[in-house]
This record gives structure tokens, sequence and C-alpha cells, in this order.
């Protein structure tokens, strides 16, 4: 087995500034993190290793190692993009979200709608990708910890909507929780993020990108007068 060079641990000093959620939930839940970003290294620097040494294909072993590093990589990347998003509170959104979120979906009302059905209806995670393909943004669930669903996507928002990220504030109150997310969202990082995709297209040379969104622009660029109109600016 090649052993991939595992990500090292990262901090988020944005997680102080959340409200609506608890310092306990929020330091529970980083724990977690450095749970699987340190099993990650286990698995691959120590046990990876022990695998090798076997040069068996057919082993057990390195099936067995494969899915876990598997599952641990995947759920520290879905934490860190969630984490990333947290702490600020601000209400404006850049033009190109605002202006790529009113082509896909009508209104940032609409899509705020989207995203809260979609991520209620799961108890996994919820994603806001940009698709390569059809250059539109999409709300997709995961059901599982460690998992990102779809290729040839990228993820720009990311929830988690697992039991430990909210029952110790909010019991069984999902939709308040979410609420709280969804408040604390930060949307000049997730505009980051869109660029970012935007920039992969581009390079890429996929047509979409450049029908749809034109030339790309500073991702902090004027941003669009975000006064929320829906039921999120007061909790739904
Ligand atoms: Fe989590």
């Amino acid at each position: 087995m090649s052993c991939v060079k595992v990500p090292a641990v990262r901090q988020f000093e944005n997680l102080v500034h959340v409200s609506g959620l608890s310092s306990a939930l929020i330091q529970d839940h980083y724990k977690l993190y450095l749970g699987y970003v340190h099993k990650a290294h286990e698995l691959c620097c120590h046990h990876g290793q022990a695998v090798r040494q076997k040069r068996s294909a057919t082993d057990n072993d390195l099936r067995n190692l494969k899915r876990d590093l598997t599952f641990t990589l995947a759920a520290a990347r879905n934490h860190e993009l969630y984490f990333s998003l947290l702490g600020s509170g601000e209400m404006d959104r850049p033009r190109l979200l605002s202006d790529a979120v009113k082509s896909d979906f009508g209104s940032f009302d609409n899509f705020l709608s989207d995203l809260t059905r979609t991520a209620l209806s799961t108890h996994g995670w919820v994603f806001t990708v940009l698709d390569h393909h059809s250059g539109h943004l999409i709300n997709i669930t995961s059901a599982q910890n460690g998992q990102f669903p779809m290729w040839n996507a990228t993820p720009v928002i990311a929830i988690d909507m697992a039991d430990h990220a909210y029952y110790y504030d909010y019991g069984s109150r999902r939709t308040e929780y979410l609420n709280a997310i969804i408040r604390n969202l930060n949307w000049q990082n997730v505009v980051v993020n869109l660029q970012s995709a935007l920039d992969a297209m581009m390079a890429a040379g996929l047509a979409v990108a450049v029908e749809k969104f034109g030339p790309v622009s500073d991702p902090s660029d004027a941003p669009a007068t975000a006064e929320l109109t829906s039921a999120h600016a007061a909790g739904v």
C-alpha cells in the first residue's frame, strides 16, 4: 500500500465566534475530528507498514485498512469544511454566490429552503456542491459520516446532521440546530470555495463554467445587499 501523506490537524479559531452552540458541544465535536485525523495517521503510517510487508494483494488486512483509511480521511475532510464555515454571523453575501444561487434556485430564500429540507431529510451530511458537468449548485446528502457521495463535483458547504453534532444542545430539535448553523455560515468563505471550484472548471476547459458565470471576478467583489428576508433571519 502506498502511504498517502495524511494532512495535519487543522485549527479553527473561528469556532470561538460560533453562537447558538455550546462550547462543550463544539469542543467534543472537534475532539471527534481530531480522532479521525489521528486514526488516519495511525492506519497509514503504522498499520500500513505492517500490511505492506505482507505483500499480498488479496490480504483481508489490506482491504480493511483501505476501508478504514477511506472512512477516516473522508470524515476528517467533511468536518474540516463544516468547521471552516462557522462563526461568522455576517449577513452579506458576495455577488458571485448570490448570482449563482439565483440562477439555480430563483432566489436565496429558495436556496435556503431547499438546503433546510435536504438537511432535515438526512442523519448524515448535507452538502451544497457545484456540479462540474452542469455548472449547477445542488444540495445533496450523504448518509454516512465518512463519505462524500458525488464525484466531479466540489462541495462549497457542508453541514453535519449526525446526532453528535447537535444532541447535547438541542436534543431532537434538529430544525433549531440547523437554523443556528445557517445563521453562523460564513458566506465569504463559501464563495472562496465556489471560486476554487470555478477555477478548477476553468482550468479544465469546461465551457459550462464560462457560459454560466462569465469571467470570474474577485471573490471579495462587492457584496450583494443581503437582507435575509427568509425566515432564517429570525429562525424558522
Ligand atoms: Fe460530526
